[in-house]
């Protein structure tokens, strides 16, 4: 688990050296025609950042204000109309032209805030427009020019760690303006703290080799290892309850597809420094599982300055393992590796890394990235990457990323604007796949690991672990990706006989993981999911109405689906180990899809996109095992002491989705498809 407080850097670059050089203030007139004053955006304290002083008056604030664009709340409307099975246009993607066109901010928005400007004295001398009209960057305003443009006060802060920034408490912007404007730099961002985490568990069972190679010389491992499944009606699950290998889920998911069209698909795996992979690993994994990708290596795709690097010497992540079985389960399909790159001084990442390199629009549209979560680019600090990939990469058909966060870490904004562009992606028949988390309905943080893993909301929205409100994951919790739920396979398991039950695993000392799974606090239920959650919901208020009052009954819910997330056997730092994650169930989903687009692709159609409203069609329900066995685990409480969480059920439930794919029905019916 990776646990830190992202610091930007920004504001510290942009004032050393010309607090000495600022001119003297000029006043700032305040225009009357705009309106009065109304509150933009107030910060929450934050026990971190201990507010020091005011800024000095004549420091140089570099102001960036965001446009709000237009048609973002049509951006629903258009995604169904390419991704509902029903609607006339499925399938009809949009170029990545026409996104950025659509909604790219109105010109009377940027006129408006231009003239708003103008008048306080910002006149066109002083003002940078962005290439997409998106932002407006603001030369040379002094603090107390913008204290007085947007009725606010510049405060220094300084972190626990040291590190000063500032930022103020609240500002407002007039009447007519706040309309227009989805956010200004810098101002209430730098007390924010972001926990990232990646939630996976680093060979936590590993198997010494000795061990190991016993149990796969007398056990179900080795057999399992060792059954062509799907063929010739050989496929078994001995010994897919103790240790998952490719063949058990490619017995468990009817996985025979052989692709052919792969000049023509593609599939990527974001990954973030410091996850890489080591070929020795993936060749070992290969000799064992999948002899014909000896040698085999994914396709690099550098963001941000990520690079292929293959230390023998240093640990490497779980993406060794996610790309041992993603490129075992769809080959010789290749698989890229969008690798992102490390920046500033510790193992920062962010989303949007990945989604600026592959639509280069969201570099600046909505005022673009936040340094507040997100890396400043170009890095102005030595040995960062002097650069920003923006609109670099060609996004691949499928992209499948195992990180997850909690919900609650990002601001209002931050979220919207990156669901956004998930819904965009969508427009541009991208299907995107995020791991639902390995804490149930609490969070993301690894069940091993962390102070707060598995802890619940208080009222005021905050970590406790005394809480009892679920607290969702991120992005799952955004309606336009696919969310992966987890899943294992029931001891002594057989094929045709529900194998599988939601993921759910104690471990001693209160420790667990399970599949994550629960509502967003702030996204609304989208249309595809309210018949599947009103039923969902009618079976709580029947078996369990008390739990009703943990979780926003009217949020987005995740998982969509699920996969096995349990006991991936693999090879890892030259060892063999059993690793376990929604962070290998959402790579085999993946790689599921990336079948049905070969598939597809192959009949001379499109890439499926955005499958959410089409896996929650009536239609599709026979081409997933139902899930109705288990329950994931809810909030953590005192001692490790656990109150329950989502229970399974017939049909779509909080736990598994609609449930596990069947790849063999999955394309019969995508095939059906335009
Ligand atoms: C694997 O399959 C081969 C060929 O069918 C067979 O000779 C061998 O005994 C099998 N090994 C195990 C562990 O089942
Ligand atoms: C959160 O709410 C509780 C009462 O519901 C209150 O005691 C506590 O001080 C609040 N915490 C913060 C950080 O506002
Ligand atoms: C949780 O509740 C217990 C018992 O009421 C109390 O002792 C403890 O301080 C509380 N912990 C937190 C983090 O609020
Ligand atoms: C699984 O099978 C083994 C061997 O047949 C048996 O000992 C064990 O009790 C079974 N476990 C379950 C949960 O049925
Ligand atoms: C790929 O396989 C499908 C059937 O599995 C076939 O219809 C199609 O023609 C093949 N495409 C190519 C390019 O070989
Ligand atoms: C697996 O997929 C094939 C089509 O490829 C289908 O005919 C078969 O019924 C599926 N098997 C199961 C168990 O659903």
């Amino acid at each position: 688990m990776l646990q830190f407080a992202y610091i930007s850097s920004y504001l510290l670059v942009a004032l050393s050296g010309q607090l000495a050089f600022a001119p003297p203030a000029t006043a700032a007139i305040l225009q009357p025609r705009y309106g009065t004053f109304v509150t933009h955006e107030r910060r929450s304290a934050h026990p971190e950042w201990q507010d020091t002083r005011r800024l000095d008056p004549d420091v140089i604030i570099p102001l960036r204000i965001g446009l709000k664009q237009q048609n973002l709340d049509a951006l629903p409307a258009h995604l169904m109309a390419i991704s509902d099975p029903e609607s006339p246009s499925y399938g009809a993607h949009w170029s990545p032209a026409r996104v950025a066109e659509v909604f790219a901010p109105a010109s009377d928005t940027h006129d408006l805030v231009r003239e708003w400007l103008a008048g306080a004295g910002f006149g066109a001398e002083k003002i940078r427009v962005s290439r997409n009209k998106a932002w407006i960057d603001v030369l040379g305003a002094t603090t107390v020019e913008v204290e007085r443009l947007l009725d606010t006060e510049y405060r220094v802060f300084k972190h626990v760690d040291g590190a000063e920034h500032v930022a103020c408490h609240e500002y407002a912007l007039p009447e007519a303006i706040a309309g227009h404007v989805d956010f200004v730099l810098p101002t209430i961002q730098p007390n924010a703290k972001l926990v990232k985490t990646s939630h996976r568990r680093r060979s936590p069972r590993s198997i010494p080799s000795a061990q190991l190679l016993q149990s796969r010389t007398n056990a179900p491992a080795a057999a399992a290892a060792n059954n062509s499944a799907g063929i010739g009606g050989s496929a078994s699950l001995a010994g897919c309850d103790t240790a998952v290998v490719p063949s058990c889920l490619k017995a468990l998911y009817n996985m025979t597809y052989t692709p052919n069209a792969t000049d023509r698909n593609t599939f990527g795996i974001a990954s973030f420094f410091s996850n890489t992979y080591s070929q020795s690993d993936l060749d070992t994994f290969f000799g064992n599982f999948s002899p014909s990708l000896v040698g085999s290596s994914p396709i690099l795709v550098s963001i941000d300055g990520g690079e292929a690097a293959i230390n023998p010497s240093s640990s490497v992540g779980e993406d060794d393992w996610i790309f041992e079985y993603a490129m075992t389960l769809v080959a010789p399909q290749p698989v890229q590796f969008l690798s992102v790159g490390n920046q500033q001084n510790g193992p920062f990442f962010s989303f949007n890394e990945w989604l600026d390199a592959v639509d280069g629009s969201y570099c600046t549209s909505d005022g673009g990235d936040d340094f507040t979560f997100d890396p400043q680019l170009p890095n102005p600090l030595p040995g960062g990457f002097n650069d920003h990939s923006c609109g670099t990469v060609k996004a691949p058909n499928v992209v499948s990323s195992s990180q997850a966060v909690d919900e609650h870490a990002y601001s209002d904004f931050y979220r919207q604007r990156q669901c956004n562009e998930f819904g965009k992606l969508g427009l541009m028949g991208v299907t995107v796949l995020y791991a639902a988390g390995n804490t149930g309905t609490s969070g993301t943080n690894s069940g091993l690991s962390g102070t707060t893993s598995g802890y619940c909301l208080d009222e005021n929205g905050s970590i406790n672990l005394n809480a009892t409100n679920f607290n969702p994951s991120w992005p799952a919790s955004c309606p336009w990706i696919t969310a992966v739920g987890g899943t294992q396979v029931k001891p002594n398991a057989t094929l045709g006989h529900s194998p599988e039950e939601v993921w759910n695993q104690d471990f001693t000392m209160g420790f667990f993981e399970s599949g994550g799974g629960g509502f967003s606090n702030h996204f609304p239920t989208p249309d595809y999911q309210k018949m599947a959650i009103a039923k969902y919901l009618k079976f709580l208020e029947k078996n369990d109405p008390a739990k009703l009052k943990s979780f926003n009954t009217k949020g987005r819910a995740y998982p969509d689906l699920s996969a096995n997330a349990n006991s991936f056997f693999n090879i890892g730092n030259g060892g063999v180990s059993i690793d376990s994650g929604t962070s290998g169930a959402t790579p085999t989903v993946a790689a599921i899809i990336t079948l049905v687009n070969d598939a597809r692709i192959s009949a001379g159609k499109k890439p499926v996109g955005f499958i959410n409203p089409t896996i929650y069609s009536t239609a599709f329900a026979t081409a997933f095992n139902d899930i109705t066995d288990g329950s994931n685990q809810g909030c953590k409480g005192l001692q490790g002491v656990r109150d329950g969480g989502f229970p399974a059920t017939a049909g779509w439930d909080p736990a598994s989705g609609v449930g596990t794919p069947n790849l063999g029905r999955l394309i019969e019916k995508w095939l059906a498809l335009p």
